[in-house]
């Protein structure tokens, strides 16, 4: 007997566990096709109760003088082990990158599965467009403006007053208060002390940017979004006006109670009353407010009965109006001896209200889909 064919020892039985270990680990690894069934093939090995483990549970059996050997041979192993189960893992992630990128593209424009509920314009929108459609039709072309005005073109030019209750500190947003050299600490906020811009008060601030930037004749419409210190069920911090104001020869308030008749009955209804009240604004002279018959509580002989919502008056006052102010001309460099014109002032939350019946202004702004979805 030689040597060769003695009766395996330890050393022997351990070696070949590790040749058969060590001739099929890769192709196990590779056979593995995704991440978890490497990672359970790689556990039958290495784990605690894998092949490896069990082979070294045998090193009792190999004899001390040989113990090193075998020792270096199962290290051996199982670094290479370790590579191969690693090389494999960043294997299989990158096929997974290249089979993603080499995929069809994805089709981000194809309709979802769930249909998209599809909005529709805010009331306030509604309400300013149709507004803007009849006053467009009556021949009149929309003038844009800035939000954050000077002081000059929002109060001073319209002549305001310095210490006209509107310009407080109560009412106008101050944007940059600069006081000038001679203004004391103890004057106002508003007045000739200081160089001012604030959230424009009114759209009113167009007529004076529309009468310096164009030569009369004129008549424009300027819907926009406007700002004042008040907030409760009627008022909002900040709301919509319309301004409308012509510039011609010779117009008279009949021209202003014709344009104010005809927009009643195109946007109220057929048969829609409208009355002026004297009123004052800084920049007419005469100044009226302006009620349409309160169309909720209509009767079929198209007298009113008087409701909750117009407080039992039959009206409902929408806007201020007026004949353009000779200084106001004045101070946009327009002629009053030769010029002449009306303008009004519309609140377009105060239109949507009396259009909808809507009991609390502040719902047009809390955006809630259940309110906005009923329009
Ligand atoms: N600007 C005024 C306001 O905001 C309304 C108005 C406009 C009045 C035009 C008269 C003429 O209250």
């Amino acid at each position: 007997m030689s040597a060769a064919d003695s009766p395996i020892t330890g050393m022997t039985s351990i070696t070949r566990s590790l040749e058969a270990l060590r001739a099929t680990f890769r192709s196990r690894f590779e056979g593995a096709a995704t991440e978890q069934a490497l990672r359970d093939e790689n556990a039958k090995i290495l784990g605690r109760k894998g092949e490896l483990t069990a082979i070294l549970q045998q090193m009792g059996a190999v004899p001390a003088n040989e113990r090193k050997a075998v020792g270096e041979l199962v290290n051996a192993l199982k670094r290479d082990v370790e590579l191969a189960f690693d090389d494999r893992l960043g294997g299989l992630a990158k096929g997974r990158r290249d089979a993603e990128l080499n995929a069809p593209p994805f089709d981000l424009t194809l309709p979802g599965r769930v249909p998209a509920p599809l909005g529709h314009a805010h009331p306030i929108s509604i309400v300013r467009d149709e507004i803007v459609d009849v006053l467009v039709s009556l021949g009149f072309a929309v003038h844009d403006g800035p939000e954050v005005e000077v002081e000059e073109n929002n109060f001073g030019k319209l002549g305001y007053p310095p210490d006209h209750p509107a310009t407080d500190m109560q009412d106008t947003f101050w944007v940059d208060v600069r006081r000038k050299a001679n203004a004391t600490p103890a004057a106002p906020v508003s007045g000739a002390g200081f160089a001012l811009t604030l959230l424009r008060s009114h759209t009113s601030n167009i007529q004076v940017r529309a009468m310096t930037g164009h030569k009369p004749p004129m008549a424009f419409i300027a819907p926009g979004t406007v700002y004042r210190r008040d907030d409760d069920a009627t008022h909002s911090p900040m709301f919509h006006q319309i301004e409308c104001f012509l510039v011609d020869r010779n117009v008279t308030m009949a021209h202003l109670k014709g344009v104010l008749a005809e927009f009643a009955e195109r946007f109220f209804g057929a048969g829609t009353p409208v009355r002026l009240r004297p009123s004052y604004f800084p920049f007419v002279e005469p100044g009226a407010e302006v009620d349409v018959g309160c169309p909720f509580c209509k009767r079929a002989d198209g007298s009113r009965a008087g409701c909750s919502v117009c407080k039992r008056t039959g009206w409902i006052e929408i806007l201020g109006c007026g004949m353009i102010h000779p200084t106001v001309f004045e101070s946009c460099g327009v002629d009053p001896e030769q010029w002449t014109g009306f303008a009004f002032g519309m609140g377009l939350e105060r239109v949507a209200v009396v259009r909808y019946g809507i009991p609390d202004m502040r719902l047009l702004f809390e955006n809630d889909p259940r309110f906005l979805a009923q329009f």
